[in-house]
């Protein structure tokens, strides 16, 4: 990883010191043609900067410029685009595969992303349980994976074709315009010189059982409309109803009926349960909080994680014993616990692995067949829209620049950035 302290040309050229006999300006030099070989514009003024200073997908460019440093044969690159959104991952890629091309480099890409695979590679091993099971060209190995366990990597990836019906029902969630500032505040006293419009004039509304998916690449503002629908993020300006009540602007007190109706599931399970209590406490809690009173909490969680598919004997269990999808599951069946109408899925799967993630979606779906349910759905990944979507809307500067039905969205869709988003989108026919 870069370190932080230090600018990026100096990281660089430290590497190029150490490994070669180049001196002086010639190490400055090698720098910027580094820098310019992994497509970052303006080499001279990237060199000057601290690595916070760039974005992700910069990072990454200049990390594997450090890499190239030495002009080494392989490259070995462990999950290189994981932490990206989907767009700027796509652009890595390109750079890695125009990199094997134009410097003959061979690279061992390792991955749990087949989409990536896919879109990338010339041969594939699968590794299971610390051993490569399978091994073939990305052809043969699509066309015919041999391995039971290659072939649910594979049906993990999404297929572009299934689209869910948006229906009519009534509506349970309607935003109408509404802006989420921050101020930023400058000099001793804190003046505040401008405002960061993290969510900007957004409308849009959710029918009960529906499932409205908001994606958007990192920074967009998804999750500050979703605080601001849980009125955990005051509206600066539009309303929010709920059920055709207004609760844009009711205070803690008066917010209390609709926590229960409005629950909300995070990207980490892990930083909103408390590490020293079982299970079932955590479940527990979560219902005694919101003053729902139940004769016995023991069947009740039982019960409970029956629904998310979970071992009821996990109950005694704490949090770090869990995999990150059961801990998900976990979250999941607390919210179910006090039986909401609207629950706000801020990337509930996108910290999980390919193959565990689909199951989580499942009983997402299976839950609100079951329950009639509705989510607002966050996502960066606009590959989980087929299936789980009823309507999607597109994010992007706190702007929601389309929305419609997930068929309009995934066959038809108008904005250049939705376009751009769907491009990206690792499919099974690789094209
Ligand atoms: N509490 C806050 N104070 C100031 N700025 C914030 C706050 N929360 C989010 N922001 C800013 O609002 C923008 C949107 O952030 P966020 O809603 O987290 O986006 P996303 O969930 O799409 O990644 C970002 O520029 C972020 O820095
Ligand atoms: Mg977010």
């Amino acid at each position: 990883a870069l370190n932080p302290a230090f600018r990026v040309g100096d990281q660089i050229g430290e590497v190029i010191r150490e490994h070669t006999t180049l001196r002086g300006n010639a190490v400055d030099e090698r720098v910027q043609e580094l820098l310019a070989g992994v497509n970052l514009p303006d080499p001279a003024g990237v060199a000057q900067r601290y690595p916070h200073e760039l974005s992700g997908g910069q990072q990454q460019r200049v990390m594997i410029a450090i890499a190239l440093a030495c002009d080494p044969d392989i490259l070995i690159a462990d999950e290189p685009t994981t932490a990206l959104d989907v767009t700027i991952q796509e652009q890595v890629l390109d750079l890695i595969r125009g990199l094997t091309r134009s410097r003959q480099l061979a690279v061992l890409l390792i991955t749990h992303d087949m989409g990536v695979v896919r879109n990338t590679a010339d041969d594939v091993g699968v590794m299971y349980r610390g051993e490569i099971i399978e091994r073939a060209s990305v052809e043969t190995f699509f066309r015919n994976p041999k391995e039971e366990y290659s072939r649910q990597l594979i049906n993990a990836l999404p297929d572009l074709t299934i689209y869910r019906e948006a229906e009519e029902k009534d509506e349970l969630l309607s935003l109408d315009n509404v802006q989420v500032h921050f101020p930023i505040r400058r000099g001793v006293l804190q003046r505040v010189v401008d405002y960061t419009r993290a969510v900007d004039g957004v409308s849009l509304s959710i029918g009960r059982g529906q499932t409205y998916v908001l994606v958007g690449e990192s920074g967009s503002g998804k999750t500050t409309l979703g605080r601001a629908v849980l009125n955990l993020e005051p509206a600066t300006a539009g309303t929010i109803h709920f059920d055709g009540a207004a609760i844009h602007a009711l205070p803690r007190s008066a917010m209390l009926p609709y926590r229960k109706r409005i629950q909300v599931i995070f990207q980490n399970p892990n930083s909103s349960m408390n590490p020293r209590l079982t299970i079932a406490a955590i479940i527990a809690e979560g219902m005694k909080s919101l003053g729902l009173e139940v004769d016995d909490y023991d069947a009740r969680v039982t019960e409970l994680l029956e629904r998310v598919q979970l071992d009821p004997a996990m109950s005694a269990r704490f949090p770090h014993e869990l995999s990150g999808g059961q801990l998900q599951r976990v979250a999941i069946a607390r919210a179910l616990a006090v039986e909401p109408e609207l629950i706000v899925c801020d990337e509930p799967t996108s910290a999980l692995d390919v193959s565990i993630r689909a199951g989580v979606l499942e009983l997402l779906q299976n839950l609100q067949r079951d329950s009639g349910v509705s989510y607002l759905f966050i996502t960066h990944d606009l590959s989980i829209v087929p299936g789980l979507a009823h309507r999607v809307g597109v994010m992007q500067a706190g702007k929601l620049v389309e929305q419609g039905t997930a068929l309009d969205i995934l066959t038809r869709p108008q904005h250049p950035y939705t376009q751009a988003l769907l491009a990206a989108v690792p499919r099974l026919d690789g094209a």
